[in-house]
């Protein structure tokens, strides 16, 4: 396996600067921040000390991924909330969008327990380069149709300490 560098950890930390602003402007008074795990984890933490307001943070744990590169396209719950998002101003922190799958799932789920807005927030995405459109609120990066790992992304639980994002090519 060999990394191929492809966002630096410059960029990375001057999009999520962008991306907090952006969400600023849209109020983040009493935003509840959910953290998809694991991937989300160094965007969420940069992210939410980027954000001046007084947020609350939670994490969701969901699979998607058996082990390797495929999205399985079967979403399961592995770990849940602690806070009850009723009548809240929720924005899930994601790493990466591919097929949307855990996405959508994820919005049908938590629209169920009615809060009062749900958004999405993704460092990385790759549906422009797949062809499809989506309706996430707030993008950082439209990457190539690649697997990458770092800040977060995995490959079997290995590169997530990376501090850039690398794409991993075979060989
Ligand atoms: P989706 O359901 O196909 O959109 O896949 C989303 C999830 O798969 C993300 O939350 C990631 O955990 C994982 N994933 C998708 N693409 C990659 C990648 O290139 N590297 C590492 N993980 C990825
Ligand atoms: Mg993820």
């Amino acid at each position: 396996m060999r990394l191929e560098p492809l966002i630096s950890t410059d960029d990375i930390q001057a999009k999520v600067g962008e991306l907090a602003g952006a969400v600023e402007r849209h109020g983040t008074k009493d935003l509840l921040l959910i953290g998809v795990l694991k991937g989300s984890l160094h965007f969420l933490s940069d992210f939410s000390r980027r954000l001046s307001g007084d947020v609350q943070i939670d994490f969701i744990s969901v699979s998607s991924y058996a082990d390797g590169k495929e999205s399985s396209g079967i979403v399961q719950i592995r770990k849940d909330l602690d806070t009850n998002i009723e009548g809240r101003d929720v924005l899930i922190v994601e790493d990466i969008v591919d097929t949307g799958a855990t996405l959508r799932h994820l919005r049908e789920l938590l629209g169920t327990r009615k809060p009062r807005s749900l958004k999405v927030v993704s460092l990385l995405s790759k549906l422009q380069a797949r062809g499809i459109s989506s309706d996430i609120e707030y993008v950082g990066f439209e990457i190539p149709d690649e697997f990458v790992v770092g800040y977060g992304l995995d490959y079997g639980e290995r590169y997530r300490n990376l501090p850039y994002i690398a794409i991993l090519r075979e060989g």
